[in-house]
Parts: structure tokens; C-alpha cells; sequence
């Protein structure tokens, strides 16, 4: 599953560099997408596989910190971006006229910046919090990564005010960004039905709609694994959900775009060819 995802994700980002045609910023952003899925599956897997080579299963809360940070962020990443993703769609079929001045190079990049440094943000914050909470040295933690809950239920200081807090800041980090996909597929929604579908239209909401599979996937997990109250907490459906969010979803993106997608298809051969060609 590991090679699948890091190969997967990284054919995408190569397609796309490669080809003029997938120069759009749709595509700029699945290639964000997939190299976000690219550093997300590093931070994750080889802790997995060295634990299972090990017959080790624990974690120490230090290095479940480090790790903390840098999947926090991406996971954040990865949110802002799906919502950068769907405005994206919205403006591509709601309001075709004004996309190249909308989603112009620069707003891109923007978009994406500000993503990144309000992930890096709000990962910092949780973490500069997490590392003030004491933990009995005897314990470690039962899992492959570390979240928030399995490792304030490990804390040996009161941890409620830190709770509320770090409960607060992931609401508001999940409800902001899926406020936004669910706008903007409102608005969508509210376009098709109301033109006749055209091919064209057609065409865009073929890539909207492995978009929306991928908002599914990623969310209904996150929801799993973060909404459930500490006390209900089972470390087994845990680690299933932490599965699916973990490693599935970065391994299906790949397939998800491109095997729907023409033009990605078009351009996977394309590259195909060229490399044959060049090794001829
Ligand atoms: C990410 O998006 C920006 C803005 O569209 C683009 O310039 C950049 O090349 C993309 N990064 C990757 C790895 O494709």
C-alpha cells in the first residue's frame, strides 16, 4: 500500500508538471493534493512498518509529538486545500466567464500559501499545548500515529481547559473549510440544475466529482477518528478509522482522478509514450 501511494501520487505531480495542457490551476492543485498525500503517507508508514517488523506497538509521547506536528499540519493542509478545491469547481462551473480572473496565477498561489502557513499555525498551537501536558513516564501510546485524544487520556495533569482549547481549534479548523465545500457544491448544484448539461459541463464535473469523493473519504474518517467523545473512545474502532484516514485515502487519490478523468488518462499516455519514445 505504501509503494501504491508514494508511486500513485507521484506519477500525478509528474503527469501534471509534464503535460501543457493540465496547466490549469485545478490540476496546480491536485498536484498540491498529491504531494500533500505524498508527505502525509511518509510521516505514517515507515513507523507502521517498524513497528510491525519489531513486534513493537508503542510509542513513546516524544516521538508522538514530533510526529503530531508534522501530520497535524498536513492534515490541515489537506483540509484547506479540499476547500480551496471546491471553490475552485464552483467558479469553474458557476461562473465560467470570470475564471481566468478569479483563479488567476497569483491567487493560486496565494490560496495555497495561506494554507500552509494557517496549517503550520494551528499544528504549532496544538502541539506547543500538547507538550504542556505531563505524561506518566510508564505509559506509551497503543497506536501507529498519534492524535489528540488517546494521548490526553495518557496525561497525568488535568487536562480540561486543554481540552475545551484544542476542542475549539479543530472545530473551528474542520467546520471553516467543510462550511466552505458545502457552499460552494450548493452553488454548484444550484448551476446544473438549472443550465442543461452540456459536455463541457459534463467534462468539469467529472473532475468535481472524484473531487467530491475524495471530500468524503477524507472528512467521513477525520469525523470518525476526531468526533467522538474521549470517554466513548475505543482503541480498536480507533485504529481502523485511523487506517482508513491514513493510508486508504492518500492510496485511492491517484486512482480516484485519473481513472475518471480523461484528460489525466490523455496525458498518462502521453507520458508513456514520450518516455518510450526517448528510451527507443
Ligand atoms: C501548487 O500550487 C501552486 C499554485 O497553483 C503551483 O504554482 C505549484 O506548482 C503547485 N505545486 C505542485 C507541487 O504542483
Amino acid at each position: 500500500m505504501y509503494l501504491v501511494t508514494l508511486m500513485g501520487n507521484l506519477i500525478i505531480i509528474l503527469v501534471i508538471g509534464s503535460d501543457q495542457h493540465l496547466h490549469t490551476p485545478m490540476y496546480f492543485f491536485l498536484a498540491n493534493l498529491s504531494f500533500i498525500y505524498t508527505c502525509f503517507t511518509c510521516t505514517i508508514v515507515p513507523k507502521v512498518l517498524v513497528n510491525i517488523h519489531s513486534q513493537h506497538h508503542t510509542m513513546s509521547p516524544t516521538g508522538c509529538l514530533v510526529q503530531m506536528y508534522f501530520f497535524l499540519t498536513l492534515t490541515l493542509l489537506d483540509d484547506f486545500l479540499l476547500s480551496v478545491m471546491a471553490y475552485d469547481c464552483y467558479v469553474a462551473i458557476s461562473l465560467p466567464l470570470h475564471y481566468t480572473t478569479l483563479m488567476c496565477p497569483q491567487r493560486c498561489l496565494l490560496l495555497v500559501a495561506t494554507s500552509w502557513l494557517f496549517s503550520d499555525l494551528l499544528a504549532f498551537s496544538h502541539t506547543f499545548l500538547m507538550a504542556q501536558v505531563s505524561f506518566c513516564a510508564s505509559h506509551s501510546i497503543p497506536n501507529f500515529f498519534c492524535h489528540l485524544l488517546p494521548l490526553l487520556k495518557l496525561a497525568c495533569s488535568n487536562t480540561s481547559t486543554l481540552q475545551i482549547m484544542m476542542f475549539t481549534e479543530s472545530a473551528l479548523s474542520g467546520v471553516v473549510p467543510l462550511s466552505c465545500v458545502f457552499v460552494s457544491y450548493a452553488h454548484i448544484m444550484h448551476t446544473i440544475f438549472r443550465i442543461p448539461c452540456t459536455r463541457g459541463k459534463h467534462k468539469v464535473f467529472s473532475t468535481c466529482g472524484s473531487h467530491l469523493t475524495v471530500v468524503t473519504l477524507f472528512y467521513g474518517s477525520l469525523f470518525l477518528v476526531y468526533f467522538q467523545s474521549s470517554s466513548s473512545y475505543s482503541a480498536e474502532f480507533g485504529i481502523v478509522a485511523s487506517v482508513v484516514y491514513t493510508m486508504v485515502t492518500p492510496m485511492l487519490n491517484p486512482f480516484i482522478y485519473s481513472l475518471r478523468n480523461k484528460d489525466m488518462k490523455q496525458a498518462l499516455l502521453r507520458l508513456l509514450s514520450w518516455g518510450r519514445c526517448t528510451a527507443a
